[in-house]
């Protein structure tokens, strides 16, 4: 039975479509099956993928009619893109049952969550079994954080993923002070991952920070390996 991994934040910028291209083509070259879904009608983590869509065949056919919409973007790793319109159905029932069968068929279902309100997200909410949340290290985003673990999905918090880290006094102490709320609680909090061109040159050619042999990568990889790890073993 598959997991599934949310990574929310309700602000835009944080890094979460990167985060989804990386966390799940990084478990798909672990041989696990992956699936990456949205609920983002720009299709960002596929377009970061290299992939693109322009037919009105995504989510939506999917959970009315089963169709194939998927679009296998590597080895292991399905896309599930989705069209504009999914709101305001009542389709509750249909993607309670889509995501039972995408957990039959894959071991980690990866979504890359719209800072929206809106059906899909609500259920989303509820079924996943995990949720990821980057953040940058700034004074809104650490208040955003303490504020999210309130609500309810808040208990499902599994993993805080400081990014775009720049070194500079206040984002170190910010660090330090998430690190002290953090402790005990049995949420990760990962290394930060630093703002790199790197990232955005990979970006621009549709590529994952698995597949490039430079050096200076390789500070990335190990973050994102503690991530995956954490996923893993949790
Ligand atoms: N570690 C990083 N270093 C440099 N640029 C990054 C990094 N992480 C994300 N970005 C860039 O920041 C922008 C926002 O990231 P994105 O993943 O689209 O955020 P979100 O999905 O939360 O809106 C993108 O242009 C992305 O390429
Ligand atoms: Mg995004």
């Amino acid at each position: 039975m598959g997991k599934i991994i949310t990574i929310k934040n309700n602000k835009g910028g944080v890094g979460k479509s990167t985060l989804s291209k990386n966390i799940a083509h990084g478990l798909a070259m672990l041989n696990y099956k992956v699936a990456l879904i949205t609920s983002d009608s720009q299709n960002d983590s596929l377009i970061l993928l290299g992939g693109w869509f322009e037919s009105n065949k995504g989510f939506k056919a999917f959970i009315q009619s089963n169709e194939d919409v998927r679009i296998t973007i590597r080895e292991n790793l399905d896309y599930y893109p989705i069209e504009t319109d999914i709101f305001g159905i009542n389709l509750k029932t249909k993607i309670l049952s889509t995501f039972k069968n995408l957990k039959e068929k894959y071991d980690y279902i990866i979504v890359d969550c719209a800072p929206v309100f809106n059906t899909l997200n609500e259920i989303i909410l509820e079924i996943t079994d995990e949720i990821i949340v980057p953040i940058k290290l700034d004074k809104l985003s650490t208040a955003g954080i303490t504020r999210l673990l309130e609500k309810a999905e808040g208990k499902k918090i599994t993993q805080i993923v400081p990014n775009l880290f720049r070194k500079t006094k206040i984002s170190i102490e910010y660090y330090k002070n998430l690190k002290d709320f953090f402790k005990d609680t049995g949420v990760l909090l990962s290394t930060p991952i630093p703002e790199t061109v790197l990232e955005e040159q990979l970006s621009e050619k549709g590529k994952t920070i698995w597949e490039t042999s430079s050096k200076k990568i390789e500070e990335l990889q190990e973050i994102y390996g503690e991530i995956l790890g954490g996923i893993i073993n949790g």
